[in-house]
């Protein structure tokens, strides 16, 4: 994975967060599915199994397709989802349906392997559920994320609460997210660096706002996440531009 985002990294940058900028989505699709397929190779190598947290939202769709048709042993694969929205479980709005409609419902992944956030639940219970299902799982292995165009990430949201603290619950229900549906819950920033590597998935011309203020420093919410290995943001590198 260092290899090929090495060769991408902005070298100016110093500390948690390591820039890559990629020409334009077809190289965001090709990094991040060569990013994860290491990610995982790495994690089965060493220790059996790759549990890998999931991004909701459009971006990562079609690098989910290209997930369906490569080759692993995907009885080593542990699914989680970085948050869910509270929607009936079959409701294409979902980020359970999106990944398993891209993608994990073509796979072999044992099914007791994909742990899907209950949202048809109800934010508080469904995020009470969620919460006892990570307290058997350790730190994740990769943890994938979007940005959204007021610098949220998963559904931690500026104004809301995004569990920075160590002492954070795993899970966080949210009751009025600015982004529809208002009822999701979301691993909180906490839970979410519990994780060997972290990777932002960031194209799209709506978040240059976002990507400019994270760059300014700005106390955005995906500034909230860290990771052991630091954090890589694979981001369209016209995004980058005039900043
Ligand atoms: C959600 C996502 C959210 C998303 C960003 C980016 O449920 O909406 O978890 O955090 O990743 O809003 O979304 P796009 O990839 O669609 O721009």
């Amino acid at each position: 994975m260092r290899e090929k985002i090495s060769q991408l990294i902005d070298s100016s940058q110093s500390g948690q967060y390591r820039w890559c900028p990629v020409a334009d989505l077809p190289e965001l699709h090709e990094v991040a599915l060569t990013a994860i397929l290491a990610s995982a190779a790495t994690a089965i190598q060493k220790r059996g199994q790759f549990h890998l947290v999931l991004a909701g939202g459009d971006t990562p769709r079609a690098i989910y397709k290209r997930l369906r048709t490569t080759q692993n042993d995907w009885s080593a694969w542990h699914i989680y989802f970085s948050d869910e929205r509270c929607l009936p479980p079959t409701d294409p709005r979902r980020n359970s349906v999106m990944a398993g409609e891209a993608w994990l419902d073509y796979v072999e992944i044992p099914p007791d392997q994909l742990y899907i956030i209950p949202g048809e639940l109800g934010a508080d219970l469904a995020a009470w559920e969620y919460a006892q299902t990570l307290n058997t799982i350790g730190v994740f292995d990769l943890t994938l994320l979007g940005l959204g165009e007021d610098g949220h990430t998963a559904s931690l949201f500026p104004g809301h609460e995004w569990g920075i603290e160590l002492d954070s619950p795993d899970t966080l229900a949210v009751l009025d997210a600015p982004k529809p549906p208002p009822q999701r819950v979301s691993l909180s920033a906490a839970r979410l660096n519990r994780s060997r590597q972290v990777m932002f998935l960031v194209s799209g011309e709506s978040k240059r706002d976002a990507v400019a203020r994270w760059r300014a420093g700005e106390n955005i919410p995906a500034r909230a996440i860290a990771a052991e290995d630091g954090v890589d943001i694979l981001v369209e590198s016209a995004l980058l531009k005039n900043l």
